[in-house]
């Protein structure tokens, strides 16, 4: 067990392995984790799966959503991944024993465990409410996680499905979000024993950022689990000294056309993708 990610890799290298990392998400709203993992891990070579014909996951099924990520991971073990960084959280909820079980010698890094730490971190009256999708907050992963660490935490847990198309629509500022998170956590805050922290359980929801930021009371800390990933990726490698002083940069694999990845994977990655740079894979 590696401190700070939640991971039950064994296998330890110690040689110079240049070998990309893997990452998958049920589509786009996952690049938001690649960005923290590419600035954490400049030197790194990542290679990014997102199954955009299967996207959404948050509203399926547990089973189907194992599934998927099975099938994500496989395609990208085949292309010779040295670790797995599952940036979905509901594909992360549902599916990390069945990752692990299936690539017992690969690290399986998922978003639940170090969001969850974050969060725990910075909580003073120890409640924390959870944003995520319908299928993140029904599997229960990030309460269980939370009290796995400080069973003394009240988690409140909002399952905010709306963000999502906001994210992607590139509608995450404005009057429309305003309104759907108002609708939301609006009351949320009304109790004097509200939350003093907000953790962002979703890919998309760090394009609410400011439209949360300005909904909550001051005081109120917004974890994002993009970027606590990031860093327990960056720890994990360190505490393994694995060399990871590749050529950095990154890959672009989807399952559906790679025009729509690259307009809206841009808008979540921060930077321009070229609709050339992104190859469509069956997985
Ligand atoms: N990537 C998903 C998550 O983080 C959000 C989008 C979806 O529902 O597929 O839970």
């Amino acid at each position: 067990m590696v401190a700070g990610c939640g991971c039950s890799a064994t296998h330890v290298s110690h040689s110079a392995d240049h070998r990309p990392i893997g990452v998958f998400d049920s589509g786009v709203g996952g690049l938001t984790v690649l960005a923290a993992l590419e600035q954490a891990l400049p030197a790194t070579s990542f290679i990014y799966l997102g199954d955009t014909a299967r996207l959404p996951y948050g509203t399926k099924s547990p089973a189907s959503v194992e599934r998927y990520a099975l099938q994500c991971a496989a395609a990208l073990v085949n292309r010779g991944v040295q670790a797995l960084v599952v940036a979905c959280n509901t594909a992360s909820a549902a599916s990390l024993p069945a990752l692990r079980q299936a690539y017992p010698d690969l690290p399986v890094i998922g978003v639940i465990h170090p969001g969850a730490q974050a969060a725990v971190a910075h909580t003073r009256n120890r409640k924390i409410a959870v944003l995520a999708t319908e299928g993140t907050v029904r599997a229960g992963a990030y309460q269980r996680a939370i009290e796995r660490m400080d069973a003394r935490v009240q988690v409140t847990s909002i399952g905010c499905s709306v963000f999502v198309a906001l994210a992607e629509e590139g509608w995450g500022e404005g009057a429309v979000a305003e309104l759907v998170a108002k609708r939301y956590i609006g009351a949320l805050f009304d109790s004097p024993d509200a939350p003093d922290t907000l953790l962002l359980g979703c890919t998309h929801f760090p394009l609410l950022r400011k439209t949360l930021t300005a909904l909550v009371p001051n005081g109120v800390a917004i974890v994002d689990s993009a970027e606590t990933t990031a860093r327990a990726v960056a720890s994990l490698f360190a505490d393994r000294s694995w060399d990871v002083q590749g050529r950095g940069g990154s890959t672009f694999l989807a399952t559906d056309g790679p025009e729509r990845f690259a307009r809206v994977g841009s808008l979540f990655l921060g930077r321009l993708i070229e609709v050339s740079a992104v190859e469509r894979v069956d997985v």
